[in-house]
């Protein structure tokens, strides 16, 4: 298979490469998840990384926000280390915590030991992602993968982490082997995301959430090569890709530069800013997650202004500025979501 026919002139598609849209397509990072009841029902008593290994589950959990919300995309049901765990590596991923890696990666003899990803190790993906695809129809499924830092922040640190100290020691102290680590997670997303885009995922996103930790010099000298390889290899897959990170004000241009059609920004740093930036590249977001906590004509005053400063840009994806909070009322993501959809763009 290869990217749904169907989804190709979807208004998702269309704006993300610059081409006139009807309305600002729109769709919310973590739009399933803990956020919905009918998430939390189906997930009772199975654990986050066997649900990701469940086909009838992923397609199940992915359709209930495009159900809910008549959402211009699906993101796909899964995580940036199922990829890991699919090829042996002894980690879980603990409600409330995050990823918890058992051995941490610390020499190149532990990089060498992580075997690289081939599609025998993740059949449940294709089925998934398959089976999504039919159900869809003209509604772009975005597949994901997590970029070589943030991936390795799990690896290294051996769990969640806000100063990415120990990382960020390998990276300046054990250069071979931080290369390595690099090489072998870019490798991995990579084929990550060539099972799902052959599958039929229309965009993918390179998800960098903790590239925000990262100088621009050290981004660029020690992290930009090998998130560049990733998005070099999705790009000949021929599906546009979304490259996102939190607190990346002062990267976003590289992150364009990287090889990005579009630059999630996060809320921090206003769209009218972040255009300039970016470039003649497509940007996505940015409306700040606790809005959907204010009153409902708050919330939209400000997703307006978000959409208003995104008719500056090459072309504009609306999202949040980052994940969905679990406590959000989802009634009023669908009354954002039918907001932005019937936002006059002329
Ligand atoms: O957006 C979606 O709805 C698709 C599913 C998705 C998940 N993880 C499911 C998930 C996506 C796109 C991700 C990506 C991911 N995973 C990122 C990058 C995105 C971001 O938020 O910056 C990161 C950093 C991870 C690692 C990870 N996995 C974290 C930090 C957590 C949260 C820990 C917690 O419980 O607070 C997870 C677990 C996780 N991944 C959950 C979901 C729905 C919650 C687990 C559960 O429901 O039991």
């Amino acid at each position: 298979m290869s990217p749904s026919p169907a989804a190709a002139d979807s208004v998702l598609l269309r704006a993300a490469r610059g081409m006139p849209v009807s309305h600002t397509p729109v769709w919310f990072m973590r739009q399933a998840g803990r956020s919905l009841p009918e998430y939390l029902r189906v997930r009772e008593g199975v654990a986050m990384l066997d649900s990701c290994m469940d086909p009838e589950l992923v397609v199940e959990i992915t359709m209930q926000p495009v159900r809910r919300y008549g959402v211009d995309a699906a993101i796909f049901f899964s995580d940036i280390v199922l990829p890991l765990k699919a090829v042996g590596v002894d980690l879980d991923i603990k409600p409330g915590v995050g990823p918890v890696v058992a051995a941490p990666v610390r020499t190149l003899a532990d990089v060498a030991a992580i075997p690289d990803l081939t599609p025998d190790h993740v059949p449940f993906i294709s089925q998934a992602v398959q089976g999504l695809v039919g159900e869809l129809g003209a509604t772009p499924l975005i597949g994901f993968a997590g970029a070589p830092f943030t991936v390795a922040s799990y690896l290294v640190e051996g769990g969640p982490s806000k100063e990415h100290a120990k990382t960020k020691a390998m990276m300046f102290g054990a250069p071979e082997v931080w290369d390595a680590l690099m090489r072998k997670i870019a490798d991995m997303s990579a084929a990550y995301l060539r099972v799902q885009v052959e599958a039929g995922a229309s965009a993918v996103q390179l998800f960098d959430s903790w590239a925000g930790a990262l100088t621009p010099r050290d981004y660029a000298e020690h992290v930009m090569p090998h998130s560049a390889r990733v998005l070099a290899a999705a790009g000949e897959l021929g599906v546009p890709r979304i490259h996102f990170g939190v607190g990346t004000s002062n990267l976003l241009g590289l992150m364009g530069e990287a090889g990005a059609d579009v630059v999630g920004v996060d809320w921090r740093t206003p769209l009218d800013r972040a255009i300039p930036m970016v470039g003649d590249r497509v940007v996505q977001g940015n409306l700040d997650p606790t809005l959907v906590f204010a009153p409902t004509e708050v919330m939209t005053a400000r997703a307006a202004e978000v959409i208003e400063a995104g008719r500056a840009a090459t072309g504009h994806i609306f999202n949040l500025g980052h994940g969905v909070i679990p406590a959000t009322d989802p009634d009023q993501l669908a009354r954002l979501t039918e907001f932005v959809q019937s936002y006059a763009l002329a």
